[in-house]
């Protein structure tokens, strides 16, 4: 059986820019995509600076709401979910970003940084999760 993990119909999202005398042009970021990723598939987005990729990614994982269309999550709809709801499927989805200097705080440790998913989404025991922590480090060479 085909298992569809991910899916968008018609996902928009616009961003009213300002203009010199208050509203200026509307700039279509996303437009109308529409895709579905099936469980074991792997989907590359490519395009040149600016033409919505990180915008896409940010409304999939509901982090921005759409001006217009829906995603579907394992089956569920993400638009329109209830907060709670939400935080739990974050379990499931995310998003690694490709900036470090902006993705990755200075004034914390490597440990501690890979300790705060876990703690956000309350999971293990503090040795717990030192341990998945360690384990971590080990599997790239850093432990
Ligand atoms: N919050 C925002 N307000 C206004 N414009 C935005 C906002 N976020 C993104 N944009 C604009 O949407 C377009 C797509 O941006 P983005 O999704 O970051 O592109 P990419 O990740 O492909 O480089 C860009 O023109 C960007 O300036
Ligand atoms: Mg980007």
């Amino acid at each position: 059986m085909i298992e569809t993990l991910l899916e968008t119909r018609d996902l928009s999202r616009y961003f009213r820019l300002a203009g010199p005398w208050g509203r200026g042009p509307l700039l279509k970021a996303v437009d109308g995509v529409n895709f579905s990723i099936q469980a074991g598939e792997t989907l590359g987005l490519v395009g040149e600076s600016g033409c919505g990729k990180s915008t896409l990614g940010r409304l999939i994982l509901a982090l921005l709401a759409p001006t217009q269309g829906r995603v579907w999550f394992g089956g569920e709809e993400v638009t329109n979910l209830p907060k709670s709801r939400l935080k739990q499927m974050r379990r499931q989805m995310q998003i690694v970003f490709q900036d470090p200097y902006s993705s990755l705080n200075p004034r914390m440790m490597v440990r501690q940084i890979l300790e705060e998913p876990y703690v956000i989404h309350r999971l293990g025991t503090k040795t717990e999760r030192l341990a998945w922590v360690a384990e971590l480090l080990n599997e790239v060479g850093l432990g």
